[in-house]
């Protein structure tokens, strides 16, 4: 039983950490690339698409303290995992962290998680890019054929010239006279994570080049959107007070506004700030991982949380929360300070924006796989570099093909909320591990060290189980029914070609 909670020993970590070769990942980035990594990640469908419904089903003007409430639970992970990149700068993030403290048992279960986390992350991103790839296209008169652009079933209508699903039409609009059409597979979506795999076979710093580029064009949409709509609201003070008012609205009783509302409204736009922690997966592309890696992660996070709680402020501000319940919140919010471009701005930052959110969040994905594989739990060619160009083909391709196929078919608005709990709960094991391996390695030399251990790391896991508390009861149904089948593979396969397990008992820890 105890071999279950076999760890991989620091030894074994600090030398795959320092492995060089043409079979190595290739250390390429540096400590800007890793915040605009992070920021690629970061800001995509949560802020441009989920504060409007946040703001009109959970909190009101308060989705503004919703942020800083996920915010805060973001910053103690994010302290964790800063310590823990330091000290293991190796691809598998908070699998190789879990594997190095809490043994391979729990470091299986994190790694099988947090697919829910990057896969499901991705596939999620994408069906919200095929949106906006459709409405920015209709504004040059360009039509996608709609039946392409949805997942089956769902239900289209023409309406101002663009096709938007017909749950998206505005209220007292009589859909009967509307053209219709029924979704088949959302073909778009399946096309964008092909072509964001094909960029990561070519290359890491291809990759992380053209991300940078992305998040110059994503932070400037979102300065436009700050500079206009506050400049707006100073203009007309008036405005913004009637619109944040009440700031919190009373609670309906059924958990929404209120304090509860409050809460519930951090669960569902803390899907906004998942992706800082992708920056530590790729710790072994860094050139300077014990040094650069704290500043990627908590970089990232700090200026996402600053712009987050300032737009959804001047959001709410612009318009009144109860009209926010649209599929293009901030494209709404610009249209109202008189600004006729607003609009396309915003399609075009969304459109470059979710491309790069998918990007690390595959390249995530296929780091975590390359790190399980190099342990044995998964099988060897999912650790495969392409001799050239130095990536782990196979795996990107097999993950690519796999997260392509489900924004096609399957519907992803309730996806957004599995991809919450399954990062909560890696969250919540990477703020344990911090804590046991001070405990049980307090000399371990440490680049970066979070501070207040273990008040840190216990409020990281208070704050993570808090919020995954406040998600809908079906999605901790299928988180557990996604790590049941985590476990059939585990014992059927990688328990079996597990390193670590054959390792003899004198090198092995945790037995
Ligand atoms: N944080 C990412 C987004 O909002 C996942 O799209």
């Amino acid at each position: 039983m105890s071999r279950l909670f076999r760890t991989k020993p620091m030894s074994l970590l600090s030398a795959e950490a320092n492995e060089q070769g043409e079979h190595t990942l290739k250390r390429s980035l540096g400590a800007v690339n890793l915040i605009t990594l992070g920021i690629g990640a970061i800001i995509g469908a949560g802020i441009f698409v989920l504060t409007g419904t946040a703001a009109a089903e959970d909190a009101g003007p308060a989705v503004s303290l919703s942020f800083v409430l996920a915010g805060i639970t973001c910053a103690f992970a994010g302290l964790c995992y800063a310590e823990f990149a330091s000290i293991i700068p190796i691809a598998g993030s908070a699998y190789t962290y879990g594997y190095a403290t809490l043994g391979e048992f729990v470091a299986w279960i994190i790694g099988w998680d947090l697919c829910l986390e990057y896969g499901f992350g991705a596939a999620t991103v994408a069906a919200g890019w095929s949106g906006y790839l459709s409405s920015l296209l209709a504004q040059f008169h360009i039509y996608i054929p709609p039946q392409f652009t949805a997942t089956p079933g769902t239900q289209l209508v023409f309406f101002q010239n663009e096709w938007i699903p017909l749950k998206s039409l505005p209220m007292g609009i009589d859909p009967t006279n509307l053209q219709h059409a029924t979704g088949l597979f959302n073909l778009v979506a399946l096309l964008a994570i092909l072509a964001v795999t094909t960029i990561l076979v070519i290359g890491i710093k291809e990759s992380a080049n053209l991300n940078s580029f992305i998040v110059f064009v994503k932070l400037g949409v979102v300065a436009v959107f700050i500079v206009l709509g506050g400049w707006f609201l100073f203009q007309h003070p008036h405005i913004a007070t009637a619109n944040w008012h009440p700031f919190i609205p009373p609670s309906d009783g059924a958990g929404h506004f209120g304090l509860n509302g409050i809460a519930m409204g951090a669960a569902s736009v803390f899907f906004a700030y998942i992706g800082f922690d992708a920056v530590s997966t790729a710790a072994q592309e860094a050139r300077n991982p014990q040094k650069d890696m704290p500043i990627g992660i908590l970089g990232s996070l700090v200026v996402c949380t600053i712009l987050y709680i300032i737009v959804s402020t001047i959001l709410t501000g612009l318009v009144k929360y109860s009209n926010l319940d649209v599929a293009a919140p901030v494209a709404l919010g610009i249209k109202v300070t008189g600004v006729g471009w607003g609009t396309l701005l915003v399609d075009i930052g969304a459109v470059f924006g979710l491309g790069t959110v998918m990007l690390v969040m595959l390249l995530g994905q296929s780091r975590v796989f390359f790190s399980m594989s190099k342990d044995g739990l998964l099988p060897r060619w999912c650790s495969d570099i392409h001799p050239r160009f130095r990536t782990p083909w196979i795996s990107t391709i097999i993950v690519g093909l796999v997260v392509a196929v489900m924004p096609a078919f399957l519907d992803v608005n309730a996806l957004s909320k599995l991809v919450n709990i399954g990062t909560l709960l890696a969250f919540t094991i990477v703020s344990a591990g911090v804590w046991v391996l001070r405990v049980r390695e307090p000399n371990l030399p440490r680049p970066f060290k979070t501070p207040l251990v273990p008040l840190v790391p216990i409020l990281g896991m208070i704050s993570a189980l808090f919020l995954m508390t406040r998600l809908p009861a079906i999605t901790w149904e299928v988180m557990i029914g996604w790590l049941l089948v985590g476990l059939i593979i585990y014992f059927g396969y990688s328990r079996k070609h597990s390193k670590v397990q054959a390792l003899p008992e004198s090198v092995a820890a945790g037995d």
